[in-house]
């Protein structure tokens, strides 16, 4: 089952509750293509000594969309589950991830040629025109999602940019950590959890997987992989000057908060 296709030509957001929400769960949440499989991986591999892949990975961390009944089979506590909601209520305890819109938008149209519900030969012009800026494309405006959490006061949460952890990935996974109350976080496990989930391991383990990405919905042989690029800054090599007028327009305000330089 594709999440994507399936939300496509919805918008707006999915509220799964095909599960019991327990106060200890751990949601790790973003919008699409922010770097959640990421953060996903670090933590299940901290988890597991090493051990977390792709095919196996909704056994330590499932996705709400995707598998929402493996999640009352999990036996760790507390239990880590993934989300792309935006604000949710019943979420106590939340990881968000934000990456710049520009990155996430050039992410998002490759990633969804790859699901084959964008044709083959749509312009990345046309797809940010007609569905990236107007919220038109599954989990809904980029804007409005980053805000809902942002803003969201009563809920135990710490917020991660994916250009910090492409940074300083041992700082900010260990400032996860800390906020998991993991008792003893040992370094060297720190340092074996990012090696594990560096672009690379997981672009290795992506090519010893297929079996999970048909799964996913049988993505297209596109000359990329689910792990692309991995790159602060590529939306450089596609956006025009005006897809920057108008992402500025509508979002300027928001990354000025969220600390992006224009
Ligand atoms: S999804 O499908 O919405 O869950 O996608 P998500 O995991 O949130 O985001 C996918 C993008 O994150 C990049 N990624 C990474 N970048 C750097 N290092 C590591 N280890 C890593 N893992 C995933 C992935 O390549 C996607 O970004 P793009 O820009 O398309 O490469």
């Amino acid at each position: 089952m594709n999440i994507f296709r399936r939300l496509l030509n919805k918008g707006g957001t999915q509220r799964t509750a095909s599960f019991s929400i327990h106060e200890s769960d751990i949601f790790i949440v973003s919008y699409p293509k922010s770097g959640n499989t990421w953060v996903r991986f670090l933590i299940g591999n901290y988890l597991t000594d090493g051990r977390m892949d792709f095919k196996d990975s909704h056994q330590v961390i499932p996705d709400m969309h995707f598998n929402p009944r493996d999640i009352d089979k999990i036996k760790l506590k507390p239990r880590f589950i993934k989300s792309h909601d935006s604000f949710n209520e019943n979420f106590r305890n939340v990881i968000y991830i934000v990456r710049d819109g520009r990155d996430v938008a050039i992410s998002y149209f490759f990633f969804l040629k790859k699901t084959g519900d964008l044709p083959v030969d749509i312009s990345f012009d046309e797809f940010f025109n007609s569905r990236f800026i107007t919220g038109n494309v599954g989990f809904g405006d980029w804007g409005e999602h980053v805000k809902s959490w942002l803003n969201a006061r009563s809920v135990n949460k710490i917020m991660v940019k994916y250009e910090d952890l492409m940074d300083e990935t041992e700082k900010v996974f260990t400032r996860i950590l800390y906020y998991l109350k993991l008792k003893d976080i040992d370094a060297d496990r720190v340092r074996m959890s990012i090696a594990q989930s560096s672009f690379e391991s997981m672009s290795k383990n992506e090519s010893n997987n297929p079996e999970y990405f048909y799964e996913l919905g049988g993505l297209k042989d596109t000359g990329y992989g689910f792990m692309r690029k991995g790159e602060v800054g590529d939306w450089r090599n596609h956006f025009t000057e005006d897809n920057l007028v108008r992402f500025k327009a509508k979002y300027g305000e928001l990354m000025r908060e969220l600390g992006y330089e224009f």
